[in-house]
């Protein structure tokens, strides 16, 4: 069955201007066992019946005809006053947000990994020696500016829009901070570590801080950067050393990441396997979004070590667009878009001898395993998913606060 809903209004007042998306209901594998475990699992509670219970489109184009949300006025809604963290009562805001958090239709049934997702690339622009970026300011907010334009950030308009009648409800927070507290809610509802939440950000009123602070563009992670170009989609494995099993040019985007992405905020290399340890255990990638498909971990919608566990323990394929057999297997939820290439697990639906879990990881995912300082962190939270918890707690309220002054 496909369904495309033909209008969809997540809440009320939606009017012109900002991000516009659909949804589109496409039942698969991976939601026919995501049913079969949530009928199992006394946890699935359901919240945010007022929201679409559908899969996403991110890319649909607006259309005054159907098939789109079309945007709200969302980022008209006038910033709140300096005492905004005074006056606003957080006990309520997490209350709703924790809410929401479940939905059993969107993705595979919880709004904490598109909300982690949210925090993580709106504090992900940080520069530590400008002092420019990070979560102050929510400018991804802004319709067709520089942040919400970033490809890398293809997607999230979702996230935004699942938060406006949150905003509605508390307008003394800022988004800026309702971007952070939603990511914090969803950890702890997930079961992952308790990130005390400090208030405070304040957002911006308009773009002007592209050019009066200096911002610069480009400042979030690709996947793929510096590696070998992918040139026709036919064969994928010929980018792959045979003698080492790493996709030739690793190297390079292993630089990338560590330096012109994290250790530019500030992060250190335990810092950097702790959070992409703590982030990839939760969600998925979306074809029409970044061009991968699929989750990383089998339960992806709960905290555990089970992204590092199985990066070391299980194996690897490396495929591309024309790696029709994932279709004829079931795995069609791991065909990544034109273009792009990513790891699956060997026998994807087949692991642990049954009905296992197709999942991928990303060339710069596999950099954790390959570089011989981050693995040795890898190998420490494969070991202790308690110490992981820690780590990876530290580490992002670290990296949620970078920008804000306290
Ligand atoms: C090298 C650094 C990173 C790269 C290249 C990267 C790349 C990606 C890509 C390509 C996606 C798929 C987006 C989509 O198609 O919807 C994704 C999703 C995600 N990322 Fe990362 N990421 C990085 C680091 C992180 C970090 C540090 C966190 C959090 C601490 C994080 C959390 C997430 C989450 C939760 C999702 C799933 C979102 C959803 O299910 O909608 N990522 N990432």
């Amino acid at each position: 069955m496909k369904l495309r809903l033909d209008l969809v209004t997540l809440f009320a007042g939606a009017g012109a201007g900002t991000d516009a998306f659909a949804f589109t209901a496409v039942p698969s594998r991976q939601q026919q066992r995501r049913s079969r475990r949530q009928s199992s699992s006394s946890s699935a509670a359901l919240g945010a019946s007022s929201y679409a219970r559908t899969r996403w489109s991110p890319n649909s184009p607006p259309s005054s005809s159907g098939g789109v949300v079309a945007g709200s006025s969302y980022a008209t809604i006038p910033p709140p006053p300096p005492t905004a963290a005074a006056v606003a009562n957080y006990d309520d805001v997490r209350a709703d947000l924790r809410d929401m958090m479940d939905n059993p239709s969107w993705d595979d049934g919880s709004l904490a990994p598109i909300f982690l997702r949210l925090a993580w690339h709106s504090s992900g622009t940080y520069d530590a020696s400008s002092g420019t970026g990070g979560s102050n300011g929510a400018g991804m907010r802004f319709a067709g500016g520089a942040e919400s334009r970033d490809p890398e950030n293809a997607g999230l308009h979702a996230a935004r829009a699942f938060l406006e009648p949150v905003k509605r409800r508390h307008p003394h927070v800022s988004y800026s901070d309702l971007w952070i507290l939603a990511s914090y809610v969803g950890l702890e509802h997930t079961g992952g570590p308790v990130v005390p939440f400090t208030p405070g950000r304040v957002d911006h009123v308009d773009e002007s801080y592209w050019t009066r602070d200096g911002m610069s563009y480009g400042r979030l992670p690709a996947a793929e950067k510096y590696c070998c170009p992918h040139l026709d989609d036919t064969n994928a494995m010929s980018s792959v050393d045979p003698a080492t099993g790493t996709v030739r040019g690793w190297e390079g985007l292993c630089a990338h990441v560590r330096n012109e992405v994290f250790y530019r905020m500030g992060f250190d290399d335990r810092e950097i396997v702790a959070l992409l340890c703590g982030g990839h255990v939760y969600g998925r990638c979306h074809p029409n979004a970044s061009g991968y498909a699929g989750p990383w971990v089998e339960h992806p919608t709960r905290f555990s070590n089970e992204y590092a566990t199985d990066m070391i323990e299980d194996e690897w394929t490396l495929v591309s667009h024309g790696d029709r057999w994932l279709v004829g297997i079931g795995a069609e939820e791991l065909l990544p878009a034109p273009g792009r290439r990513q790891f699956v697990n060997k026998v994807p639906g087949k692991v642990d001898g049954g009905d296992g879990a197709n999942q991928m990881m990303l060339l710069s995912d596999m950099i954790l395993k390959w570089d011989p300082t981050f693995r040795v962190y890898l190998e420490m939270y494969a070991k202790d998913e308690d110490l992981l918890k820690r780590d990876f707690g530290a580490a992002f309220k670290k990296l949620t606060e970078l920008g804000c002054g306290f």
